[in-house]
């Protein structure tokens, strides 16, 4: 991971050792109650063929399924103990959803207290039968977050050996300096994409470059939305660029589209979200892709509608 120890000596303490990742995420937001609804053999199939390719970090939240989706990844973990070892597992938390698995939930909103930031993060553990998370991150800036609370609680997390890394989520740079002057920033996870491409400009890559910070891309494919049969403007010439890329590189152009993520010189991470073992393999694949400087321009044009000033 590029510039993962420059971390400055100057700032908070570090962590001791950088996350080792993969170079692929699998995100596994759909693999439960909101998408695929993997039976627990499923998820011990997709675990085994995602580490067969390379891909063992998995990525996950509190909230995916309504608060079910990691307890039905747990599941697989614990028919198969031997699985553990061989994966990273990611989590969030802070968002807190209406949904009857959590009745006592009023309205939907954020809590990064440190109570609240352990109290889930030992859910996270049980659901997923682990005794410890290699990365936590905090899902979305809250309106009312001190960063005291959440270092307090990484701290204390961190020291009883239950999570081994933190990070952010949809954090803007001046949210994750707060933190990081107080507790090491080691990942800031942004939807980047060729649909949302603002991270190239508000700072957030920048500073992850500066910082050593990983940056993580979810929905790197748009969430599904750019492909053939994408019904608005933006999503046609992304797609028709990406075609015309393919054919040259004798690629599927989901993999060119996350080339062009992977060509960016912060070393973004992407988060897929397929449930289909092909596609992962497909990601996998476009690491070896190489595009021109002027072909990822051509690609910036199609989603911009315009050519850089
Ligand atoms: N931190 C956050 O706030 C946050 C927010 C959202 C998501 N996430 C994380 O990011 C992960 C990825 O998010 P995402 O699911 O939106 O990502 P994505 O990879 O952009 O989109 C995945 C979706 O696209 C479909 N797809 C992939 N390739 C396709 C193709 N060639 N043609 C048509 N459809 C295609 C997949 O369907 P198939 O399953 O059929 O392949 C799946 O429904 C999540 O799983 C989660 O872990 C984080």
């Amino acid at each position: 991971m590029p510039g993962f120890f420059l971390f400055s000596a100057a700032m908070a303490p570090t962590n001791t050792g950088s996350p080792r990742l993969s170079p692929i995420i699998a995100g596994c937001m759909k693999w439960g109650e909101w998408g695929a609804g993997f039976s627990t053999s499923q998820y011990v199939d997709m675990i085994r063929r995602c580490i067969d390719l390379g891909v063992t970090t998995f990525d996950h939240a509190d909230i995916y399924g309504h608060y079910t989706t990691e307890a039905a990844f747990g599941e697989a973990l614990k028919e198969e103990p031997s699985l553990r070892s061989q994966i990273q597992l990611i989590t969030k938390c802070g968002i807190c959803m209406v949904t009857p698995n959590r009745p006592d939930h009023k309205i939907k909103h954020y809590n990064t207290s440190t109570e609240h930031i352990i109290r889930s993060a030992e859910r996270s553990l049980k659901n997923l039968h682990t005794d410890y998370v290699d990365v936590l991150l905090i899902h979305r800036p809250d309106p009312l977050m001190d960063p005291h609370e959440i270092a307090e609680a990484f701290t204390q997390l961190k020291n009883a050996g239950k999570v081994r890394h933190f990070g952010v989520s949809n954090f803007n740079p001046s949210q994750v300096s707060m933190l990081h002057a107080l507790f090491p920033v080691e990942i800031n996870q942004v939807e980047i994409s060729l649909r949302h491409s603002e991270a190239l400009y508000n700072g957030v890559l920048d500073q992850s470059a500066q910082l050593g910070i990983m940056p993580q891309s979810w929905s790197p494919l748009g969430g599904g939305q750019i492909h053939a049969e994408a019904d608005d403007e933006q999503g046609r010439k992304i797609h028709a660029m990406s075609e015309i890329l393919a054919e040259k590189y004798g690629a599927r152009f989901d993999q060119i589209l996350l080339a062009w993520l992977l060509q960016h010189p912060a070393g973004i991470i992407p988060v897929v979200g397929t449930t289909r073992v092909d596609r992962i393999r497909d990601a996998m694949l476009a690491r070896a892709i190489k595009m021109t400087r002027e072909e990822w321009f051509m690609l910036l044009r199609a989603a911009t509608g315009h050519e850089v000033p």
